[in-house]
Protein backbone atom coordinates (compact mmCIF):
# COMPACT_ATOMS: atom_id res chain seq x y z
CA UNK A 1 0.00 0.00 0.00
CA UNK A 2 2.96 2.49 1.28
CA UNK A 3 4.88 1.43 -1.44
CA UNK A 4 2.33 1.72 -3.97
CA UNK A 5 1.57 5.53 -2.68
CA UNK A 6 5.01 6.10 -2.62
CA UNK A 7 5.72 5.63 -6.17
CA UNK A 8 2.66 7.34 -7.33
CA UNK A 9 3.65 10.05 -5.75
CA UNK A 10 7.22 9.91 -6.77
CA UNK A 11 6.15 9.84 -10.18
CA UNK A 12 3.58 12.53 -10.14
CA UNK A 13 6.37 14.80 -8.88
CA UNK A 14 9.31 13.68 -11.52
CA UNK A 15 6.10 14.54 -14.44
CA UNK A 16 5.65 17.87 -13.12
CA UNK A 17 9.18 18.58 -12.40
CA UNK A 18 9.69 17.42 -16.20
CA UNK A 19 6.85 19.14 -17.67
CA UNK A 20 7.68 22.46 -15.84
CA UNK A 21 11.01 22.26 -16.47
CA UNK A 22 10.37 21.64 -20.82
CA UNK A 23 7.38 24.87 -20.59
CA UNK A 24 9.70 27.49 -19.68
CA UNK A 25 12.97 28.85 -20.50
CA UNK A 26 14.65 28.83 -16.69
CA UNK A 27 14.85 31.85 -14.67
CA UNK A 28 18.78 32.08 -14.54
CA UNK A 29 18.35 32.24 -18.80
CA UNK A 30 15.76 34.91 -18.85
CA UNK A 31 17.62 36.38 -15.84
CA UNK A 32 20.27 36.46 -17.98
CA UNK A 33 18.27 38.09 -21.16
CA UNK A 34 16.91 40.82 -18.59
CA UNK A 35 20.22 41.81 -17.70
CA UNK A 36 21.66 42.55 -21.19
CA UNK A 37 18.62 44.02 -22.28
CA UNK A 38 19.52 46.52 -19.16
CA UNK A 39 22.43 47.45 -20.84
CA UNK A 40 21.58 48.33 -24.14
CA UNK A 41 18.63 50.89 -25.54
CA UNK A 42 16.58 50.69 -28.55
CA UNK A 43 14.53 53.83 -28.93
CA UNK A 44 12.77 53.27 -32.21
CA UNK A 45 11.63 49.99 -32.90
CA UNK A 46 10.56 49.01 -29.17
CA UNK A 47 12.04 45.40 -29.71
CA UNK A 48 12.63 44.82 -26.45
CA UNK A 49 8.68 45.25 -25.30
CA UNK A 50 8.31 41.81 -26.81
CA UNK A 51 10.80 40.90 -23.78
CA UNK A 52 7.87 40.54 -20.80
CA UNK A 53 6.44 37.67 -19.11
CA UNK A 54 8.18 34.25 -17.51
CA UNK A 55 8.86 32.12 -20.60
CA UNK A 56 11.72 33.71 -22.64
CA UNK A 57 11.55 30.83 -25.07
CA UNK A 58 8.21 32.06 -25.98
CA UNK A 59 7.77 35.48 -28.55
CA UNK A 60 10.50 37.50 -27.06
CA UNK A 61 11.97 39.07 -30.23
CA UNK A 62 15.05 37.69 -31.51
CA UNK A 63 15.15 35.02 -28.98
CA UNK A 64 14.83 30.96 -29.59
CA UNK A 65 15.12 27.99 -27.31
CA UNK A 66 16.26 24.53 -27.87
CA UNK A 67 12.85 22.74 -27.89
CA UNK A 68 13.80 20.04 -25.60
CA UNK A 69 15.80 21.60 -23.19
CA UNK A 70 13.54 24.76 -23.30
CA UNK A 71 17.59 26.47 -22.47
CA UNK A 72 18.68 29.77 -24.79
CA UNK A 73 20.24 28.79 -27.91
CA UNK A 74 19.74 31.80 -30.20
CA UNK A 75 19.58 35.30 -29.83
CA UNK A 76 19.84 37.10 -33.53
CA UNK A 77 18.70 40.74 -33.38
CA UNK A 78 19.70 42.68 -36.72
CA UNK A 79 19.33 46.13 -36.90
CA UNK A 80 19.08 46.02 -40.98
CA UNK A 81 16.87 43.25 -42.17
CA UNK A 82 13.74 42.82 -43.95
CA UNK A 83 12.06 41.70 -40.71
CA UNK A 84 8.26 43.06 -40.51
CA UNK A 85 9.40 45.23 -37.16
CA UNK A 86 11.80 47.47 -39.23
CA UNK A 87 10.51 47.16 -42.46
CA UNK A 88 7.08 48.81 -40.87
CA UNK A 89 8.99 51.08 -39.11
CA UNK A 90 10.51 52.36 -42.35
CA UNK A 91 13.87 52.93 -40.29
CA UNK A 92 17.00 50.77 -40.07
CA UNK A 93 17.67 50.07 -36.27
CA UNK A 94 19.69 51.84 -33.86
CA UNK A 95 20.88 51.43 -30.05
CA UNK A 96 23.42 52.49 -27.96
CA UNK A 97 24.49 50.86 -25.14
CA UNK A 98 26.84 47.52 -24.36
CA UNK A 99 27.16 43.79 -24.92
CA UNK A 100 26.72 42.90 -21.26
CA UNK A 101 29.05 39.78 -19.99
CA UNK A 102 25.67 38.59 -18.43
CA UNK A 103 24.98 36.78 -21.75
CA UNK A 104 28.04 33.78 -20.79
CA UNK A 105 25.62 32.22 -17.94
CA UNK A 106 23.70 31.42 -21.22
CA UNK A 107 25.75 28.11 -21.62
CA UNK A 108 23.82 26.40 -24.03
CA UNK A 109 24.22 29.58 -26.56
CA UNK A 110 25.06 28.77 -30.07
CA UNK A 111 24.28 31.70 -32.33
CA UNK A 112 24.74 35.70 -30.93
CA UNK A 113 23.63 38.09 -33.49
CA UNK A 114 23.54 41.79 -32.74
CA UNK A 115 24.35 43.14 -36.30
CA UNK A 116 24.14 46.56 -37.75
CA UNK A 117 22.83 48.18 -34.40
CA UNK A 118 25.26 51.34 -35.29
CA UNK A 119 25.96 52.84 -32.07
CA UNK A 120 26.63 49.52 -29.70
CA UNK A 121 29.85 50.48 -28.14
CA UNK A 122 32.10 49.32 -25.24
CA UNK A 123 33.85 45.87 -25.70
CA UNK A 124 33.24 42.32 -26.21
CA UNK A 125 33.02 40.53 -22.96
CA UNK A 126 36.13 38.30 -23.02
CA UNK A 127 33.68 35.90 -21.31
CA UNK A 128 32.25 34.76 -24.69
CA UNK A 129 35.15 32.84 -25.30
CA UNK A 130 33.89 30.38 -22.79
CA UNK A 131 30.75 29.49 -24.13
CA UNK A 132 31.15 25.83 -25.72
CA UNK A 133 28.68 25.76 -27.95
CA UNK A 134 29.08 29.29 -29.90
CA UNK A 135 28.89 28.50 -33.28
CA UNK A 136 28.30 31.78 -34.80
CA UNK A 137 29.38 35.11 -33.09
CA UNK A 138 28.03 37.93 -35.49
CA UNK A 139 28.84 41.67 -34.01
CA UNK A 140 29.05 43.69 -37.49
CA UNK A 141 28.02 47.14 -38.01
CA UNK A 142 28.20 48.43 -34.07
CA UNK A 143 31.28 51.00 -32.38
CA UNK A 144 32.67 48.01 -30.32
CA UNK A 145 36.32 49.01 -28.76
CA UNK A 146 39.13 47.20 -27.01
CA UNK A 147 40.18 43.72 -28.26
CA UNK A 148 39.32 40.42 -29.76
CA UNK A 149 39.58 38.43 -26.38
CA UNK A 150 42.37 36.34 -26.27
CA UNK A 151 41.53 33.48 -25.65
CA UNK A 152 38.74 33.14 -28.48
CA UNK A 153 40.55 30.24 -29.76
CA UNK A 154 38.81 27.71 -27.10
CA UNK A 155 35.76 28.49 -28.96
CA UNK A 156 36.31 24.64 -31.02
CA UNK A 157 32.55 25.10 -32.66
CA UNK A 158 32.82 28.81 -33.95
CA UNK A 159 31.81 28.63 -37.42
CA UNK A 160 31.85 32.41 -37.87
CA UNK A 161 33.13 34.95 -35.99
CA UNK A 162 32.23 38.57 -37.74
CA UNK A 163 33.53 41.67 -36.28
CA UNK A 164 33.52 43.74 -38.95
CA UNK A 165 32.97 47.46 -39.46
CA UNK A 166 33.68 48.64 -35.67
CA UNK A 167 36.41 50.06 -33.80
CA UNK A 168 38.17 46.85 -32.39
CA UNK A 169 42.11 47.44 -32.07
CA UNK A 170 45.07 45.46 -30.79
CA UNK A 171 46.41 42.41 -32.21
CA UNK A 172 44.70 39.11 -33.73
CA UNK A 173 45.33 36.67 -31.03
CA UNK A 174 47.40 34.37 -31.66
CA UNK A 175 44.95 31.10 -30.56
CA UNK A 176 42.50 32.47 -33.23
CA UNK A 177 44.13 29.61 -35.41
CA UNK A 178 42.87 27.07 -33.36
CA UNK A 179 39.41 27.96 -33.96
CA UNK A 180 39.10 24.01 -36.02
CA UNK A 181 35.39 24.60 -37.47
CA UNK A 182 35.89 28.09 -38.49
CA UNK A 183 34.53 29.54 -42.06
CA UNK A 184 34.06 32.97 -42.24
CA UNK A 185 36.12 35.53 -40.44
CA UNK A 186 35.27 39.07 -41.20
CA UNK A 187 37.40 41.90 -39.42
CA UNK A 188 37.07 44.09 -42.00
CA UNK A 189 37.14 47.86 -41.46
CA UNK A 190 38.18 48.39 -37.70
CA UNK A 191 41.68 49.20 -36.07
CA UNK A 192 43.38 46.16 -35.74
CA UNK A 193 47.31 45.90 -35.60
CA UNK A 194 50.44 43.70 -35.72
CA UNK A 195 51.12 40.82 -37.86
CA UNK A 196 48.55 38.12 -39.43
CA UNK A 197 49.59 34.60 -37.23
CA UNK A 198 51.88 32.69 -39.01
CA UNK A 199 50.14 29.50 -38.61
CA UNK A 200 47.28 30.88 -39.85
CA UNK A 201 47.50 28.18 -42.82
CA UNK A 202 45.41 25.64 -39.43
CA UNK A 203 42.22 27.40 -39.99
CA UNK A 204 41.50 24.37 -42.74
CA UNK A 205 37.80 24.44 -42.76
CA UNK A 206 37.96 28.59 -43.56
CA UNK A 207 36.21 30.12 -46.96
CA UNK A 208 36.49 33.34 -46.29
CA UNK A 209 38.95 35.66 -44.53
CA UNK A 210 38.51 39.54 -44.72
CA UNK A 211 40.61 42.15 -42.93
CA UNK A 212 40.77 44.99 -45.30
CA UNK A 213 40.97 48.19 -43.63
CA UNK A 214 42.39 47.49 -40.63
CA UNK A 215 46.27 48.53 -39.68
CA UNK A 216 47.84 44.75 -40.19
CA UNK A 217 51.70 44.94 -40.60
CA UNK A 218 54.05 42.22 -41.70
CA UNK A 219 53.91 39.50 -44.49
CA UNK A 220 51.12 37.23 -45.63
CA UNK A 221 51.94 33.89 -44.06
CA UNK A 222 52.73 31.24 -46.93
CA UNK A 223 50.88 29.25 -44.47
CA UNK A 224 47.64 30.90 -45.83
CA UNK A 225 47.85 28.69 -48.97
CA UNK A 226 47.41 25.50 -47.22
CA UNK A 227 43.67 26.36 -46.57
CA UNK A 228 42.52 24.12 -49.11
CA UNK A 229 38.53 26.03 -49.10
CA UNK A 230 39.95 29.36 -49.32
CA UNK A 231 37.85 30.61 -51.73
CA UNK A 232 37.58 34.64 -50.70
CA UNK A 233 41.08 36.79 -49.45
CA UNK A 234 40.90 40.12 -49.14
CA UNK A 235 43.62 42.06 -47.02
CA UNK A 236 43.46 45.19 -48.91
CA UNK A 237 44.12 48.49 -47.12
CA UNK A 238 46.16 47.56 -44.63
CA UNK A 239 50.07 47.65 -44.33
CA UNK A 240 51.37 44.26 -45.45
CA UNK A 241 55.03 43.88 -46.39
CA UNK A 242 56.97 41.60 -48.39
CA UNK A 243 56.73 40.05 -51.64
CA UNK A 244 52.74 37.48 -52.57
CA UNK A 245 53.75 34.26 -51.46
CA UNK A 246 54.01 32.17 -54.51
CA UNK A 247 52.00 29.53 -52.84
CA UNK A 248 48.68 31.41 -52.99
CA UNK A 249 49.19 30.58 -57.00
CA UNK A 250 48.37 27.40 -56.76
CA UNK A 251 45.48 27.58 -54.39
CA UNK A 252 42.47 24.83 -55.57
CA UNK A 253 39.25 27.11 -55.11
CA UNK A 254 40.85 30.93 -54.33
CA UNK A 255 38.29 33.18 -56.30
CA UNK A 256 38.42 36.34 -55.04
CA UNK A 257 42.41 37.93 -53.94
CA UNK A 258 41.82 41.27 -52.88
CA UNK A 259 45.58 42.49 -51.61
CA UNK A 260 45.18 45.99 -52.86
CA UNK A 261 46.34 49.00 -51.20
CA UNK A 262 49.37 47.24 -49.53
CA UNK A 263 53.26 47.72 -49.34
CA UNK A 264 53.70 44.37 -51.07
CA UNK A 265 57.08 44.66 -53.53
CA UNK A 266 58.58 41.74 -55.27
CA UNK A 267 57.43 39.88 -58.27
CA UNK A 268 53.72 38.71 -59.38
CA UNK A 269 54.04 35.20 -58.80
CA UNK A 270 53.47 33.63 -61.94
CA UNK A 271 50.78 30.99 -60.53
CA UNK A 272 48.64 33.22 -59.38
CA UNK A 273 47.93 34.48 -63.21
CA UNK A 274 48.06 31.09 -64.77
CA UNK A 275 45.57 30.33 -61.50
CA UNK A 276 41.95 29.45 -63.73
CA UNK A 277 39.72 29.55 -60.45
CA UNK A 278 40.70 33.01 -60.18
CA UNK A 279 38.18 35.57 -61.47
CA UNK A 280 38.91 38.66 -59.41
CA UNK A 281 42.69 39.97 -58.67
CA UNK A 282 43.23 43.27 -56.95
CA UNK A 283 46.83 44.03 -56.71
CA UNK A 284 46.55 48.02 -57.12
CA UNK A 285 48.42 50.68 -54.83
CA UNK A 286 51.44 48.42 -54.27
CA UNK A 287 55.32 48.17 -54.82
CA UNK A 288 55.49 45.27 -57.42
CA UNK A 289 57.82 44.96 -59.84
CA UNK A 290 59.12 43.08 -62.94
CA UNK A 291 57.18 41.50 -65.63
CA UNK A 292 53.90 40.22 -66.26
CA UNK A 293 53.96 36.74 -66.64
CA UNK A 294 53.68 35.11 -69.76
CA UNK A 295 50.83 32.55 -68.34
CA UNK A 296 47.45 33.41 -69.75
CA UNK A 297 45.66 30.87 -72.27
CA UNK A 298 42.24 30.22 -73.26
CA UNK A 299 41.36 29.15 -69.75
CA UNK A 300 42.48 32.56 -68.37
CA UNK A 301 39.06 33.89 -67.43
CA UNK A 302 39.17 37.23 -65.21
CA UNK A 303 35.93 39.30 -63.86
CA UNK A 304 38.30 42.04 -62.83
CA UNK A 305 42.30 42.19 -62.57
CA UNK A 306 43.35 45.37 -61.93
CA UNK A 307 47.47 45.97 -61.68
CA UNK A 308 47.07 49.68 -61.33
CA UNK A 309 49.65 51.64 -59.03
CA UNK A 310 52.86 49.35 -59.27
CA UNK A 311 56.02 49.41 -60.72
CA UNK A 312 55.24 46.78 -63.62
CA UNK A 313 57.98 46.25 -66.36
CA UNK A 314 57.98 45.12 -69.79
CA UNK A 315 55.46 44.93 -72.07
CA UNK A 316 51.77 43.35 -71.76
CA UNK A 317 52.48 39.23 -73.27
CA UNK A 318 50.65 38.97 -76.52
CA UNK A 319 49.16 35.27 -74.57
CA UNK A 320 46.65 38.01 -72.84
CA UNK A 321 44.49 37.86 -76.13
CA UNK A 322 43.98 34.37 -76.36
CA UNK A 323 42.30 34.31 -72.68
CA UNK A 324 38.50 33.48 -72.76
CA UNK A 325 37.34 36.36 -70.75
CA UNK A 326 38.24 39.78 -69.19
CA UNK A 327 36.36 41.94 -67.84
CA UNK A 328 37.84 44.83 -66.44
CA UNK A 329 41.44 45.35 -66.78
CA UNK A 330 43.36 48.41 -65.45
CA UNK A 331 47.18 48.41 -66.02
CA UNK A 332 47.25 52.42 -65.40
CA UNK A 333 50.29 53.76 -63.52
CA UNK A 334 52.92 51.39 -64.16
CA UNK A 335 56.03 51.21 -66.29
CA UNK A 336 55.22 49.15 -69.14
CA UNK A 337 55.72 49.36 -72.64
CA UNK A 338 55.04 48.72 -76.01
CA UNK A 339 52.37 47.37 -78.27
CA UNK A 340 48.72 46.84 -76.31
CA UNK A 341 47.70 43.27 -77.97
CA UNK A 342 44.66 43.01 -80.19
CA UNK A 343 41.87 40.55 -80.05
CA UNK A 344 38.50 39.85 -78.07
CA UNK A 345 39.14 40.46 -74.66
CA UNK A 346 40.83 43.95 -75.45
CA UNK A 347 38.35 45.44 -77.69
CA UNK A 348 36.24 46.37 -74.81
CA UNK A 349 38.59 48.30 -72.72
CA UNK A 350 39.15 51.97 -72.82
CA UNK A 351 42.08 53.76 -72.55
CA UNK A 352 42.26 54.49 -68.79
CA UNK A 353 43.14 50.91 -68.73
CA UNK A 354 46.37 51.75 -69.75
CA UNK A 355 47.06 55.19 -69.17
CA UNK A 356 50.02 56.61 -67.33
CA UNK A 357 52.22 53.84 -68.56
CA UNK A 358 56.08 54.57 -70.07
CA UNK A 359 55.75 54.06 -73.51
CA UNK A 360 52.30 51.68 -74.07
CA UNK A 361 50.90 52.19 -77.52
CA UNK A 362 48.31 50.80 -80.12
CA UNK A 363 44.37 50.66 -79.62
CA UNK A 364 43.18 52.23 -77.48
CA UNK A 365 46.19 54.84 -76.87
CA UNK A 366 47.91 56.37 -80.12
CA UNK A 367 48.90 54.36 -82.72
CA UNK A 368 52.25 52.49 -82.37
C1 LIG B 1 41.20 47.78 -56.66
O1 LIG B 1 41.60 48.47 -55.50
C2 LIG B 1 41.67 49.89 -55.67
C3 LIG B 1 42.33 50.46 -54.44
O2 LIG B 1 41.85 49.93 -53.26
C4 LIG B 1 40.31 50.41 -55.95
O3 LIG B 1 40.33 51.81 -56.10
C5 LIG B 1 39.80 49.76 -57.24
O4 LIG B 1 38.48 50.16 -57.51
C6 LIG B 1 39.85 48.23 -57.13
N1 LIG B 1 39.61 47.67 -58.46
C7 LIG B 1 38.57 46.92 -58.76
C8 LIG B 1 38.49 46.38 -60.12
O5 LIG B 1 37.71 46.66 -57.94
Amino acid sequence: MGLTRNLLVSTVTVLLTVTLAVNACPPSDRAALLAFRAALNEPYLGIFNTWSGSDCCTNWYGVSCDPETKRVADIILRGESEDPIIENAGRSGYMTGSISPSLCQLDRLTTLVVADWKDISGEIPSCLSSLPNLRILDLIGNKISGQIPADIGQLSKLTVLNLADNQISGLIPSSIVNLNSLMHLELSNNKISGEIPSEIGKLSMMSRALLSRNQLTGPIPSSIANIYRLADLDLSMNQITGSIPAQIGSMPVLSTLNLDNNLLSGEIPTGLLANSGLNILNLSHNSLEGNLPDVFGSKTYFTAIDLSYNNLRGSIPKSLSSAKYIGHLDLSHNHLCGPIPTGSPFDHLEASSFANNDCLCGMPLRTC
